[in-house]
């Protein structure tokens, strides 16, 4: 039993270091030998999880909610919390937290301003999971890339990765960024011009002796890399619909480029996809991201069970 993420709230990846890295992924490989085999477990019983969603989601909520569920805990939820939570009367995050205690043991919100997931941290009382803030982060996803990148390709270190599509916006792309960098990768940014990695990411990673390429290049950084860590264009972030119109479309990973790309790469994508990967991609040997999207399961038990002291 380890005490190091009990309590702790999970917030940016900039907080975690490797030895909590370690520990989740070997927690939720634990877990998902459990699942696999056809075994139960009991760790989150008489535990309850709060999912509160501002922002849309598929795969975010319903892995956090499935996780609970699989380790016999219990979830409450508001879907569509932009509008059917009291947040339509003006309610603030920090109430929210304050109030939650009084009902869950663990929480996770998704929300579209940057900080919020810390607005409601500063008000509660219990452990409080980022599911992505914004243009900002979503560190429970990166978690769960780096737990599959690991299965995918049998180590972390030295991996040439290409990150690619709107890094402005990605909040998923930022926390991979961030979290990957601590294991000595060589990166290979792939955007438009105007959809780059914020460079504070950048500075900061090449601070710390990362080599990274910054390109709009896709086909020449595939043929390098181990890893293609495609993005969709965050519609939802734009102001101006035209640019968004112009920015769309402007990759499109299918299987002719995947051709063009170093033998065996990985191919992972955080979903939903909107254009920018081809369904003729799906059956091709490296193609892992749906594997990725039931890593999240595992990943989240971890989670669940470490913030709360339950594994
Ligand atoms: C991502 C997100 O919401 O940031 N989706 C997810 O959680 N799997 C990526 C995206 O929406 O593009």
């Amino acid at each position: 039993m380890s005490t190091v993420l009990r309590d702790k709230d999970i917030l940016h990846v900039k907080d975690i270091k490797l030895e909590h890295i370690s520990l989740v992924m070997d927690t939720a490989a634990r877990y998902e030998s459990v699942l696999q085999s056809g075994g139960h477990l009991t760790n989150m019983v008489g535990k309850i999880l709060a999912t509160l969603f501002y922002e849309p989601s598929t795969q975010t909520r319903l892995s956090f909610e499935t996780a609970m569920l699989r380790m016999g805990g219990q979830v409450v939820s508001v879907a569509d919390a932009q509008v059917s939570s009291s947040a339509v009367k003006g309610e603030t995050l920090y109430d929210v937290g304050k109030l939650l205690q009084g009902y869950a043991d663990v929480a996770v919100i998704r929300h579209r301003h940057e900080g919020s997931a810390q607005e409601l941290a500063n008000g509660a009382g219990i452990p409080i999971i980022n599911g992505g803030d914004g243009a900002g982060q979503h560190p429970t996803q990166s978690l769960m890339d780096v737990y599959t990148i690991q299965k995918e390709c049998g180590r972390l270190n030295n991996l040439n990765v290409t990150i690619a599509g709107d890094l402005k916006n990605g909040r998923a792309a930022h926390s991979l960024a961030w979290l990957l960098g601590k294991f000595g990768p060589r990166f290979h940014f792939v955007s438009p011009e105007e959809l780059r990695m914020p460079v504070e990411i950048t500075e900061a990673l090449r601070g710390e002796g990362i080599e990274i390429v910054e390109s709009s290049d896709l086909i020449a950084a595939v043929a390098k890399s181990d890893v293609l860590y495609m993005n969709r264009v965050q519609k939802e972030r734009f102001t101006q619909p035209e640019d968004y119109e112009r920015l769309k479309s402007v990759y499109q990973v299918d299987a002719a480029l995947i051709d063009q790309a170093r033998h065996g790469m990985t191919i992972m994508h955080p979903l939903p996809r909107a254009g920018e990967l081809s369904r003729d991609v799906d059956e091709m040997e490296g193609a892992a991201y749906f594997r990725q999207a039931y890593n999240g399961v595992p990943i989240r038990m971890a989670l669940l069970a470490l913030v709360t002291g339950n594994e």
